[in-house]
């Protein structure tokens, strides 16, 4: 029987230290964090996470902005927005939801970002001091996987710790910060052969490569600490990660539910960058 690690109790936590921590900053700065969201079209699970990310800044009593912009919309018209949300000194977090509509270019808005308003931390200069592991901003996907096993009393040191995935977004950033941890740190991908063996030796594995319950119980090692990083929709609708629960629970010493685990992590080190950046801004 694996222990549950609650994301949602664990990120409320995180949340009221944040809070705290803003009425603080607030009361000695006589301003409040603040983030910018810009959404470009109607992607409906773009469209929840947005209102998801204003929803937070309320919670931990930041000052937030939306710009919900047509599908039409120019990279022009995008460009100028950031320039003006980078001069803007209310504003020290800017979040740009991807994926963007086709005609748009990500990296040309990746790169326009002030590095110190990059709370997504994709900018190659925060990508570059990631990887030297000397960060302001941890990109907020492993960020939160980090704060799962550190609350949960997980030591990363000396052991195997398997990723599987390679994306910029989490499958990289989340094998430098295991390693940083001074983790024994292994990248699987779709090209990885005999992957169920090499998962077997992971202590710990983190699953991040979007296939429905794709982790069975005979590719778990008895005892590992497994973090389902995936969010799928079954075809009946239903939400479920990268790990079939069922066959897995059994075997793991620790394991993350979906939904209620690293998905309500997410956005709160989104939160965490926020501050982070509205500190650096006074230094
Ligand atoms: N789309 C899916 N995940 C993310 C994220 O973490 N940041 C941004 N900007 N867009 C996303």
């Amino acid at each position: 029987m694996a222990k549950i690690i609650d994301g949602k109790a664990i990120s409320a936590q995180i949340r009221e230290e944040i809070k705290k921590e803003t009425e603080q900053f607030a009361a000695e700065h006589g301003f409040r964090p603040g983030l910018a969201v810009i959404i470009v079209g109607e992607d409906p699970a773009s469209q929840v996470y947005v209102r998801n990310k204003r929803r937070a800044c309320d919670e931990v009593g930041f000052y937030s902005e939306a710009y919900e912009l047509p599908a039409s919309t120019t990279q022009d018209e995008l460009n100028s927005l950031v320039d003006k949300l980078n001069a803007d000194k209310a504003i020290h977090g800017i979040l740009c939801q991807l994926p963007l509509p086709r005609h748009l270019d990500e990296n040309q808005v990746i790169l326009r970002i002030d590095p110190k308003k990059d709370v997504d931390a994709f900018h190659p200069y925060n990508v570059g001091k990631i990887m030297i592991g000397d960060y302001s901003f941890l990109p907020c996907t492993p960020a939160g996987v980090m704060a799962l096993l550190e609350r949960s009393g997980i030591d990363v040191c000396g052991k195997e710790c398997v990723v599987v995935g390679r994306s910029n977004i989490v499958g990289k950033p989340q094998a430098m910060l295991l390693l940083h941890k001074s983790g024994t740190v292994t990248v699987c991908h779709s090209k990885t052969r005999d992957l169920a063996e090499v998962c077997r030796r992971a202590d710990i594995l983190v699953a991040a490569i979007g296939k429905a319950d794709f982790f069975t119980g005979d590719m778990i090692k008895e005892g590992a600490v497994v973090i389902d990083v995936g969010m799928n929709r079954r075809a009946d609708g239903k939400l479920t990660g990268d790990v079939d629960f069922a066959t897995v629970e059994p075997k793991a010493s620790y394991i993350t539910p979906v939904p209620g685990g690293v998905g309500p992590m997410t956005i709160t080190m989104l939160m965490q960058n926020t501050l982070t950046a509205a500190k650096d801004s006074v230094k």
